[in-house]
């Protein structure tokens, strides 16, 4: 087994060269390397008769890895794209020859209807002889959903070419084949159609007039029907399920204390708007409609930027006993009266850091009727600095928490350091390894 922290602290945090089947066919700049999961799964000697739970799981590294090692697993998440994700990328049931056919009809069809609609691509190298069909198709978004996307994320043409391409996806029939092809949709409009790019924050780049889609999702499609005609036999079970942490022993009561490990990586308490990250992809696969089903997302998140608070939120009231969490919020409000910062944003800045400890500390108490004894927990946690350069020890604050809830606290294990952006200072991202 590899040592991790023999890895490049620079590219600790990147995907392997062999490790891209199932992982790369949606990744998220939220999301940590497989190699990670590795190391846990080889630290804790977790086995096939073993019960893994991420119940942040993104877009489950953790249940891929866990999968391909033939070893059960949960995965919880609240972001219906990232939950999708999850799901498609551990479903490995799906038969290659029905994809194969509804690949071939989805190419067809697209490009006689992109022909129809003036954007013609050249596709001959991989189209059979016989010319699809161009469908009746409307290929627009709706007012919602285009006041929730950023104006600049995604170029009219391409867009066009994006949306005909998912209304031929649409008619297929199959739903697991039709949900393979909408995630290689997914990674197609931000990786390639879109314009945005991840620093860690998303940020627009410089407008693509047009690009052809075409190729691209026969590549990513290509991919996948080769991962699944190779998959590791036997596989893990694995079951993904939409919800909220703070809540998540109610999504598995039928797995009360069976739970064996958790390695998961929730939220940090800084200003990163988790729901733009994915907000292309969200807005054109139809996850969010609208302003409305913006916030609906916002409020099943833990609070952990000033984009996700409500006036309704009342997270904090778990963790007022906490005088090491109090000293932090005032620390910051302080600095923010004493710099004489008057944005509404600014002003939540002490908020976030105890509803964001306060929802850990819900999760942290739901989780307990779901684990077996001895249980152990792994939860990648990086320190923060975003609020007026306040230093947030994310692990050690977590720590506390999880003892005043009868946790044993085995260590706090240092996975790398990163610059933070405000300050240019080395800021650390630790792994909390807890006991039941
Ligand atoms: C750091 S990311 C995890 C990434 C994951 N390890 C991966 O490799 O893709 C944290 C995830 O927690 C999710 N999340 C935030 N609040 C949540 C909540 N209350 N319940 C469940 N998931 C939540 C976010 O949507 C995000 O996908």
């Amino acid at each position: 087994m590899q040592n991790i922290l023999e890895i490049e602290n620079s590219v600790r945090n990147q995907t392997q060269a062999g490790d891209k089947s199932f992982n790369s066919w949606y990744q998220f700049v939220l999301g940590y390397p497989p190699h990670l999961v590795r190391y846990y799964i080889f630290k804790f000697g977790i086995q096939p008769e073993h019960l893994v739970l991420d119940p942040f799981c993104g877009t489950g590294t953790t249940n891929v890895e866990c999968k391909k090692k033939n070893i059960d697993s949960l995965g919880l998440e609240a972001n219906p794209v990232a939950f999708f994700a999850s799901r498609v990328k551990t479903n490995w049931q799906v038969p290659v020859f029905d994809i194969r056919q509804s690949f071939q009809e989805v190419i067809s069809s697209s490009s006689a209807s992109l022909e129809k609609f003036g954007l013609p691509e050249n596709v001959s190298l991989f189209v059979q002889p016989q010319k699809g069909k161009a469908l009746q198709i409307e290929s627009k978004l709706s007012d919602d959903q285009r006041l929730v996307l950023p104006k600049d994320f995604i170029s009219p043409t391409p867009l066009r070419r994006v949306l005909i391409l998912k209304d031929c996806i649409d008619r297929v029939e199959s739903e697991p084949v039709r949900e393979l092809f909408l995630l290689a949709l997914a990674n197609l409009v931000v990786n390639h159609a879109g314009n945005v790019a991840f620093g860690p924050e998303v940020y627009t780049t410089k407008p693509k007039e047009d690009v052809s889609v075409l190729d691209f999702f026969y590549r990513l499609v290509d991919r996948m029907i080769c991962d699944l005609g190779t998959q590791p036999s036997p596989s893990g079970y694995t079951d993904i399920v939409h919800g909220d942490a703070r809540r998540v022993s109610e999504f598995f009561p039928t797995k009360l204390g069976d739970v064996n490990f958790i390695v998961t990586s929730p939220p940090y308490p800084n200003e990163k708007d988790y729901t733009r990250t994915t907000r292309l992809e969200s807005v054109i696969l139809g996850f969010v409609s609208g302003k409305k089903g913006l916030r609906t997302l916002k409020e099943q998140l833990l609070r952990s930027n000033s984009r996700n608070i409500f006036v309704t939120d009342s997270d904090q009231d778990y963790i007022k006993s906490f005088d090491s969490i109090n000293k932090i919020a005032r620390e910051i409000e302080d600095k923010r009266i004493h710099l004489k910062k008057t944005s509404g944003f600014e002003k939540l800045y002490h908020k976030i850091v105890k509803h964001y400890f306060g929802g850990m500390y819900r999760h942290l108490e739901s989780m307990k009727p779901l684990l077996a004894p001895d249980a152990r927990l792994a939860y990648v946690v990086g320190d923060q600095m975003s609020f007026f350069r306040t230093h947030i020890p994310t692990a050690k604050i977590l720590a506390e928490i999880a003892e005043s809830l009868s946790y044993k606290v085995d260590e706090i294990e240092l996975w790398r350091t990163r610059l933070a952006t405000a300050t240019k200072i080395q800021i650390e991202e630790n792994v909390l390894i807890l006991r039941n």
